[in-house]
């Protein structure tokens, strides 16, 4: 294909043959802001480019010669004037064609792209290259679209860009919509791909985990080539996170320098390439896992990618946090902008495991009301006929041994005591051995004539399909109107195999991968609106499916079954690169710990836990006075201070796995409250425990600080910020699992 045709259908398009397209183009000329306005999106008509400004960065890309949305820039924040008009680069070699070396928006595959496409397609007729130019754009306030077109084909990809102004953050999609007159197969469907400034020096920052040793963080630099994160588990997974940090090795650390960063909305199969050329240009091509992916568009119908949201700061890896963590609260969770505060919940699990019954749930109850503690939630055990373990999981009756009057007696005294009450669910499995999968033996997933993979006692059920949806949401709605739930922490135990759906035609059959995730969505949705008061909590095993597209729909995040509280420091830590405090929910637990048989003094667990959302997992049959009136105090002091520490500004002194002192600040968003958690996790005798010097604190501004346990060296009751941030202070911490908390309050 001559790709002259496309200058003379640009100047078509602009020159006004086209009259409809004319009249868009004309129009938001008319009506674009003035180019030095500090507007969210700014149209250039002149140069055909586009500037999005969103706090500190800017986000520029225009329409090169060859109708081509190419990328111009992103980074610090510059003025509308700065950028010139969108011009391709040229080949650098035979091969290298300019395909390859003009960064676009979103290439399709084809024209000598041999970077990672954003949009790869076989077409009926066995054409597999799409070359994707402009058409039109609207700009709707935050919102701007801009829809590109095949060169040959009637096959269209509607680019979303959304800002948020306030927030640094810059959100984007692609619907893709097949108009041809035949089925088109996607064999990739990225939702962005983000390009930074070409540089050498470029640094990863990732999550990686495991069960029970989720949210590690990963730092390499990037060497020339494509370096993959992904998950083809069906579900987000905990061996990666759909979360990326870039920063420069030569400039950046947690306080200072550039950061580009970004998180997926998504909760199934996905994949992040971040590719460094041998030109050193760098980008991150994100979306759908094109792995099985083969997804079918017939004539007329469309595919909507996940939400890419990405942002950029010139202040660090601490910084690239806190602007996610607002972008969180403010923008995403269900409640935002002002999401309830996290209630103080006890979780039953590590007391009674599966053996649950009424008697054993109230004792625990009664107890845990005493501390003071907020939402009681009785976990896995409470359904089905029988009490084995292997049984029951897809039996949601209520167990008529364990609880004979049903859950309501047990409701009831929660209520009396002044909590509300939680249940746990697993919507998405079924125990080979339960009523549900002897009758309907084809709703899990399977390929035909060949074994299902029992992974954990359990399979998997197959969401994409409209009737198990619609069971999975009556039961659930069922259980939520006879019961006063509060709360449904919503498991799921194992990711999948066998992703078989033999009921839809054989070229749809890979459709499981996105349509399974999207009714997912809808029941959570759908529950949402009909029980408003509903929260849940999303779990899997842990913190396997944490992601941007749950936070949408659940108000907490279960991160890791492995609640030892040295292991955890360095799973929250991890956690709050990418979420924030507010989603964490942490369990104070017995020790020897049950998962490493670690013993930790129970301050340590209580602080440990209190730097996000606390909440109690012991037998409390077993606390002694001393750990109650422990307990007592630790949680009347979190709820002064947790407004800060959920919503709060995070800044992470110093990292616990690089140290063995550790500390997080967490500073009020009206600046009035700072609170300090201090951690020592072992000490060489004689060795001291360095200063803590604050940060984001107004030199002059004066504080009083209160100390949770009177381990503050100098006895000053007042002291400036400026002394805070520039001297620091000095914890009385010793020995082996030593903590401390300080509260700071602004007094003038
Ligand atoms: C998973 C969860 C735990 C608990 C158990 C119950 O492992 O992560 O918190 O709910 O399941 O089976």
């Amino acid at each position: 294909m001559i790709r002259s045709f496309w200058r003379m259908a640009f100047q078509k398009v602009f020159v006004g043959a086209n009259l409809p397209l004319l009249v868009t183009v004309t129009l938001s000329f008319l009506f674009s802001p003035p180019a030095h306005a500090a507007v969210p999106i700014s149209f250039i008509e002149k140069q055909n480019l586009w500037i999005l400004q969103t706090g500190g960065s800017s986000y520029a890309f225009g329409v090169n010669e060859r109708g081509e949305l190419q990328h111009l820039y992103w980074g610090k924040r510059l003025d509308t004037q700065d950028f010139s008009n969108p011009h391709s680069l040229p080949e650098w070699s035979s091969f290298d064609p300019s395909a390859t070396t003009t960064p676009q928006e979103y290439p399709g595959w084809g024209a000598g792209l041999y970077l990672e496409p954003a949009l790869k397609v076989t077409f009926a007729n066995g054409n597999r290259e799409v070359i994707l130019h402009y058409v039109e754009q609207q700009v709707n306030g935050d919102n701007l679209e801009i829809t590109l077109k095949d060169e040959v084909a009637p096959l269209y990809v509607r680019l979303h860009y959304r800002v948020y102004p306030d927030n640094g953050i810059i959100e984007r999609s692609a619907r893709i919509e097949n108009r041809t007159n035949e089925a088109v197969t996607l064999e990739s469907a990225q939702s962005a791909t983000w390009t930074l400034p070409a540089d050498r020096s470029y640094r990863l920052h990732y999550l990686t985990g495991r069960w029970a040793g989720e949210f590690q963080v990963q730092t390499e630099d990037l060497q020339v080539g494509k370096r993959i994160i992904e998950s083809q588990r069906g579900s987000t997974g905990d061996d990666a996170n759909p979360w990326f940090a870039i920063d420069q090795s030569d400039g950046t650390n947690e306080t200072h320098g550039p950061v580009w960063f970004g998180e997926l909305g998504w909760s199934g199969n996905w994949r992040f390439t971040i590719e460094r050329t041998s030109s050193d240009q760098c980008r991150v091509v994100g979306g759908f896992n094109p792995f099985d992916f083969g997804y079918r568009l017939a004539p007329g119908e469309s595919l909507e990618t996940p939400p890419f949201y990405a942002g950029f700061t010139n202040a660090g890896l601490g910084e690239a946090s806190r602007i996610l963590h607002r972008f969180q609260v403010e923008r995403i969770l269900p409640g935002s902008p002002h999401p309830r505060i996290r209630p103080v919940l006890y979780n039953s699990w590590y007391a009674t495991e599966l053996n649950v019954d009424v008697a054993g749930q109230l004792s625990l109850a009664e107890k845990a009301a005493q501390l003071g503690v907020e939402r009681f939630v009785v976990d896995s055990g409470w359904y089905g006929r029988g009490d084995d373990t292997r049984g029951g999981v897809g039996d949601w009756q209520v167990n008529p041994r364990k609880f004979p009057n049903g859950l309501k007696p047990l409701i009831d005294r929660v209520h009396q005591l002044g909590m509300d009450f939680g249940l746990w669910v697993e919507p998405e499995t079924v125990s080979p051995d339960s009523d549900l999968y002897r009758q309907h033996p084809d709703w899990v997933m399977n390929f035909p004539g060949r074994s299902r993979t029992e992974v954990g006692n359990r399979l998997v059920l197959n969401f994409a399909r409209d009737d198990v949806k619609e069971y999975v949401f009556s039961w659930l709605d069922r259980l939520v109107t006879e019961n006063d739930i509060a709360l449904l922490k919503w498991d799921y135990n194992r990711n999948w195999s066998d992703p078989g759906w033999p009921e839809v035609p054989t070229a749809d059959q890979k459709k499981i991968w996105v349509q399974y995730v999207q009714n997912l969505y809808e029941i959570i949705d759908r529950l949402r609106s009909k029980h408003p008061r509903l929260e849940f909590e999303g779990c899997s095993g842990g913190g396997a499916r944490v992601d941007a597209g749950m936070l949408r729909r659940v108000d907490q995040f279960w991160p890791s079954d492995n609640t030892d509280a040295l292991d955890r420091l360095a799973i929250q830590y991890g956690f709050t690169q990418a979420y924030s405090p507010h989603l964490m929910i942490d369990w104070v637990t017995d020790v020897p710990d049950g998962i490493n048989g670690r013993v930790t003094p129970l301050p340590f667990r209580f602080l440990v836990a209190m730097t996000g959302a606390l909440a109690i997992g012991g037998d409390l049959n077993k606390w002694t006075a001393d750990d109650i009136s422990v307990a007592t105090k630790m949680i009347s002091f979190y709820k002064r201070i947790r407004g800060t520490v959920q919503d709060g500004k995070l800044y992470r002194l110093g990292s616990p796995t690089e140290s063995d002192f550790s500390a997080t600040e967490h500073v009020s968003e009206d600046n009035r409250q700072v609170v300090v958690v201090a951690f020592l996790h072992s000490q060489q005798f004689g060795r001291s425990v360095p200063l803590l010097r604050l940060q984001g604190l107004a030199e002059d501004a004066t504080y009083s600080l209160t100390t949770i346990d009177d381990k503050l060296e100098e006895k000053v009751e007042k002291v400036r910020g400026a002394y805070l941030m520039h001297h620091g202070i000095r914890l009385r911490l010793r020995g082996d699992y030593d903590a401390t908390a300080v509260e700071l309050d602004r007094v003038q």
